[in-house]
């Protein structure tokens, strides 16, 4: 049988995603109405290995569910990713009688967890990530009020594109995955739209849409490019110079991932939160939280880290035929 939970440990790891304070505090609460205690764990894994750990109770997460960010910090720590690192992340659960923990991140830090469920902590992974690229899950914490906040600042854009005659290429987040920049380019009904996992380098296809767009009257051109190609700068001086139409690049960076969350990553990650502390309660470990064809469910760690993702193809045609 297996052994009773009695404190859980929660932390944030990677990059930062609107709705993780949302996730810390439906964790949080659970676990106290559960009667567990529950240890807050700063700065992701660095934080974990440098003993940063601090006792929650209900007023720790009073007043979070509105902010982005995440009140426990976050942390790329690479000791961790050394089997000493991890090995004394283990100890400290230890130490700490942190019997369940919950790891909110990406799939970096999901690795991380792998690591410690094999070294025989209860971990449980909740998807926090703006960039929707964990392929366990259909949704991800974060991306929600990423691609929001990228959709608003990208019409704006539009407007003094359209004023000027210009051609704009707008480079948004992922560095691996286009779904941001597949969104974007959907709803703010761009142009181009160039993402890591489909972009051939091409761009003499990109100058010719311009110029027969340009003679079609259009008078401006939108282009989402996504973090991984970038060099958005340079590309703006080539496609200006190659169509005559003048071309500006805006960055729009790490403005995606701050902001108060939309409602659905607050209820997502309320729900998500919710799961990871019952599922540590009914004896489950190495698991990560997904929401999958319309309903939460539990994956175990090593099957949701093998699993492959893709853009789809059907949405990304859909994208090029409504572009033209
Ligand atoms: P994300 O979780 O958003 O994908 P990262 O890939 O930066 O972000 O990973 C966050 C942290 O998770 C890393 O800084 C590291 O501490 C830990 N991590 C990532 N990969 C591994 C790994 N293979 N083994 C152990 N820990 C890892
Ligand atoms: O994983 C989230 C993300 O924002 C990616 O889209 C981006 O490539 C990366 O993090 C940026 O990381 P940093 O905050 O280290 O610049």
């Amino acid at each position: 049988m297996a052994k009773e939970i009695n404190t859980i440990g929660v932390l944030t790891s990677g990059g930062d995603a609107p709705g993780m304070n949302a996730a810390i505090r439906a964790v949080v609460r659970t676990a106290l109405a559960q009667g567990k205690k529950v240890k807050g764990i700063m700065r992701g894994y660095q934080g974990l290995i440098d003993e940063e750990i601090i006792d929650m109770d209900k007023h720790s997460v009073s007043d979070i569910i509105q902010k982005g960010g995440t009140i426990l910090g976050t942390a790329r720590c690479d000791d961790f990713r050394t089997p000493e690192g991890q090995q004394r992340g283990a100890e400290v659960c230890r130490k700490y009688g942190i019997d369940g923990l919950v790891v909110i991140g990406g799939d970096g830090s999901f690795q991380g967890a792998q690591k410690l469920a094999h070294l025989g902590v209860n971990t449980i992974g909740i998807p926090g990530t703006i960039d929707l690229d964990i392929a366990c899950t259909d949704y991800t914490i974060g991306f929600d009020t990423a691609v929001n906040t990228a959709m608003e600042a990208i019409d704006k854009v539009r407007d003094t594109s359209t004023s000027h005659e210009r051609c704009s290429i707008i480079e948004v987040m992922g560095r691996h995955a286009g779904y941001i920049a597949l969104w974007c380019g959907l709803a703010n009904g761009a142009e181009d739209i160039l993402l890591p996992e489909r972009y051939n380098h091409d761009e003499q296809k990109i100058i010719n849409h311009i110029i027969d767009s340009r003679k079609l009257g259009k008078k401006h051109h939108l282009i989402i490019n996504a973090e991984g190609i970038g060099h958005s700068s340079s590309m703006a001086k080539r496609i200006e110079a190659a169509t005559g139409m003048e071309t500006r690049a805006t960055i729009l960076g790490h403005m995606q991932r701050g902001g108060s969350p939309s409602c659905k990553d607050r209820v997502y990650a309320s729900i998500m939160g919710a799961y990871a502390v019952d599922a540590l309660c009914e004896g489950k470990s190495s698991r990560v939280v997904a929401y999958k064809k319309g309903e939460y469910i539990d994956i175990d760690i090593d099957e949701a880290l093998a699993m492959s993702k893709d853009i789809s193809e059907y949405e990304y045609n859909i994208s090029k035929v409504l572009a033209r």
